[in-house]
């Protein structure tokens, strides 16, 4: 499914391309989140069009619960759902279960959950969620795994990673014992756990480069660690993942962290910043990250920066995009979220080119230097 096409001479930095039935997506990439089948405030158009997108997630745990899967089977799926043609990848669940839901427990069968909306009891263990991600239809489906919080003991992070490398065996058996339901050939990913313990990072990384997963994530990272700690276990684990198969950190992160991460040898990347953080007013450029809604914007005409093609950047002023935001006006949300992930794909282009002309290992401290700084 993966094709390593380049490495960087200097970093661990890989040029690659990713083959799905809707589609190749040229790697590194950033994925945009679509939990509910949508990207907060952007159409689908707009996403291919304009922001570049090449593959967008969606989540088990919402869809499950809303609209459901019956509702989403009677579709045809949840690419024909959502009218959307190019690769999805969906979670499995279980970092949302121990996110979102009130009451939770898990054994050896697997997380037992009251629904955040209306409290009702369900299950879901390492077989349903393939069976409701054959629903779904999604390219890549995520095993169902336990994410430890940080920080964790040392038992704590060892027997959850023994939970997960156990459940990742019942999910790819029952991945293999199904098919897909529309036509499209599916994936699965492994995810690598451990906490913050070296040595159990270093045994999740091997369990799981052992299983025959068409690519593996890298899980349990960005959950509150110092962010030195993400960079050092992601360059481990990096190290112990074989080199044919796709690599995803999950949930992350700022610009900043992914290039960081891109230079550990991560091909895959999502998260919730840059539309979560555009509904808040923080707008991310290549110069760093600005909070709109700052008084300071109030009287400032000036286009944000002229040469970056997104509305929000070029067509807007810094004041009337201040105005709207600060008024909460959907518009001025729907704008920066459009601008925000038009630049993380941007930025995932540039470090592609980077990469494909071996400039990447010079060119990337100097941008992250850049990216952290706020104006
Ligand atoms: N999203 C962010 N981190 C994780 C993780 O560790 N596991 C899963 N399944 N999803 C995630």
């Amino acid at each position: 499914m993966y094709e390593l096409k380049q490495t960087c001479s200097t970093t661990k930095a890989r040029l690659g391309e990713l083959k799905t039935d809707h589609g190749s997506i040229q790697t590194p990439i950033f994925m945009p989140v679509g939990t509910l089948g949508t990207v907060k405030g952007v159409s689908q158009d707009t996403l291919i069009e304009q922001i570049k997108a090449q593959i967008i997630l969606g989540n088990t745990y919402h869809l499950y619960l809303r609209p459901g899967c019956d509702i989403i089977k009677e579709a045809g799926g949840l690419h024909a759902f959502m009218q959307w043609d190019l690769p999805i990848l969906t979670d499995s669940g279980g970092y949302q279960i121990f996110s979102l839901s009130d009451i939770r427990d898990l054994d050896e069968e697997g997380a037992h959950f009251q629904s955040h909306i209306d409290g009702s009891k369900h299950s879901f263990t390492p077989e349903n969620v393939v069976e409701t991600q054959r629903i779904l239809g999604s390219d890549i489906m995520m095993l169902l795994d336990e994410c430890p919080p940080y920080p964790s003991s040392y038992e704590y992070a060892k027997k959850s990673m023994e939970l997960t490398h156990r459940w990742a065996k019942r999910g790819r058996k029952a991945f293999l014992e199904t098919e897909p339901l529309y036509g499209h050939k599916q994936a699965q990913f492994g995810i690598v756990q451990g906490g913050t313990y070296k040595d159990l990072r270093i045994e999740s990384s091997k369990f799981m480069a052992d299983q025959d997963f068409e690519g593996i994530a890298i899980g349990g990272l960005s959950v509150g660690e110092p962010i030195e700690l993400m960079y050092e276990f992601t360059d481990l684990n990096t190290d112990y993942l074989p080199k044919d198969k796709a690599r995803y950190l999950m949930g992350v992160g700022t610009p900043a962290n992914l290039l960081e991460g891109v230079a550990r040898g991560v091909d895959m990347f999502d998260c919730v910043m840059p539309t979560r953080n555009a509904r808040n007013g923080t707008i991310f450029t290549k110069n760093g990250r600005v909070n709109i809604r700052n008084a300071q914007w109030k009287n400032h005409h000036d286009h944000l920066d002229p040469d970056f093609p997104s509305d929000l950047c070029s067509k807007y002023s810094m004041a009337y995009i201040h105005h709207l935001i600060r008024n909460n006006e959907i518009f001025g949300l729907v704008l920066a979220s459009i601008h925000n992930l038009t630049f993380y794909l941007w930025l995932m282009e540039e470090v592609r080119k980077r990469i494909a002309d071996d400039t990447f290992g010079e060119w990337y401290p100097g941008m992250v230097e850049q990216l952290e700084q706020r104006i």
